[in-house]
């Protein structure tokens, strides 16, 4: 079933997240001169309208993007997305959102290679049109759950890898876990990222404990909590991420985010975040 169309959440407050903490790794990481392979196993379209018919359909991105776009005094690694997303909207009005694929295609640099894999018909030959022609860049139809086992150990030993499904049923909480079980058995040393909604459905918590327990070298975990449930419990109340071998300096980096981010995007009083980590 592959109902989920992200051209309806593009921007929204969990894509904040995200792409702030993706922007942060792909930063940290590109410190060092040795290439890195980044492979995102749900890449998505690329790039999105904001002033079209599914991205107004419920407006998300205005609670999301929408709230930051004309904001002050954002700490640097928010500062730093923001100039991305600028780019791409570069006469100041915000028209288009950038997702994951983007900001690995602009922040590439040669020596990377980017593996970019989305399973939707519509969703995927977008994504090969924006890729297109870029070195070291494959765009795959596929699975991308199953799609990652061949991208791992990369040639250079260095992997970023995004794990951002659409968790439309309760079958993709255990699958992110044993896919990155299986990949952590193919190359230990990679840094791991998972993006989940704070959703009321069985499944997140286990699979949060599970990768938890996985991890070689430690874990990160952050939430940022915005909106509050409707009337009958439901909705999407945040998000989390959770990062497997973080960089060390991450912590420090959301540390300074993270009640920003809460600030700008809380609804309710309720509103607010969380940051844990653990070394081995
Ligand atoms: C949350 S969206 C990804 C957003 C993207 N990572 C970003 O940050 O811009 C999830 C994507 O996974 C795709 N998808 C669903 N099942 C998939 C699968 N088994 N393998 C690869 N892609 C899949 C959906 O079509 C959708 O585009």
């Amino acid at each position: 079933m592959l109902a989920y169309r992200h051209a309806f959440h593009a921007g929204n407050h969990g894509d904040v997240l995200k792409h702030v903490v993706l922007v942060a790794l792909l930063r940290h990481l590109q410190l060092k001169a040795k290439g890195l392979r980044f492979v995102d196993t749900h890449a998505g379209a690329g790039s999105y309208a904001l002033d079209g018919a599914q991205a107004n359909k419920r407006g998300e991105y205005r609670a999301g993007i929408g709230r930051l776009w004309q904001r002050s005094g954002a700490p640097e690694a928010v500062a730093d997305y923001l100039r991305l997303v600028r780019r791409l909207n570069p006469d100041g009005r915000l028209r288009r959102y950038p997702g994951s694929p983007w900001f690995a295609l602009t922040l590439r640099r040669p020596q990377d290679e980017l593996r970019l894999i989305e399973l939707h018909p519509t969703d995927q030959p977008l994504l090969q049109q924006l890729a297109a022609g870029g070195r070291g860049v494959v765009v795959q139809r596929a699975d991308g759950f199953a799609a990652l086992k061949a991208q791992l150990p990369p040639p250079t030993r260095r992997a970023l890898v995004l794990i951002d499904p659409s968790y439309e049923g309760h079958r993709d909480y255990p699958q992110v876990f044993a896919t990155v079980r299986d990949a952590l058995g193919r190359f230990a040393d990679g840094v791991y990222m998972v993006w989940y909604p704070l959703v009321r459905k069985p499944g997140a918590a286990v699979m949060l404990q599970r990768l938890q327990a996985a991890a070689p070298r430690g874990w990160l975990h952050a939430t940022l909590n915005v909106q509050p449930l409707d009337a009958d419990g439901f909705g999407l109340a945040g998000s989390g991420v959770i990062v497997l071998n973080p960089p060390h300096t991450l912590h420090a980096t959301l540390r300074g985010v993270l009640p920003w981010l809460a600030e700008a995007l809380g609804q309710h009083d309720g509103a607010g975040w969380q940051l844990d980590q653990r070394s081995r």
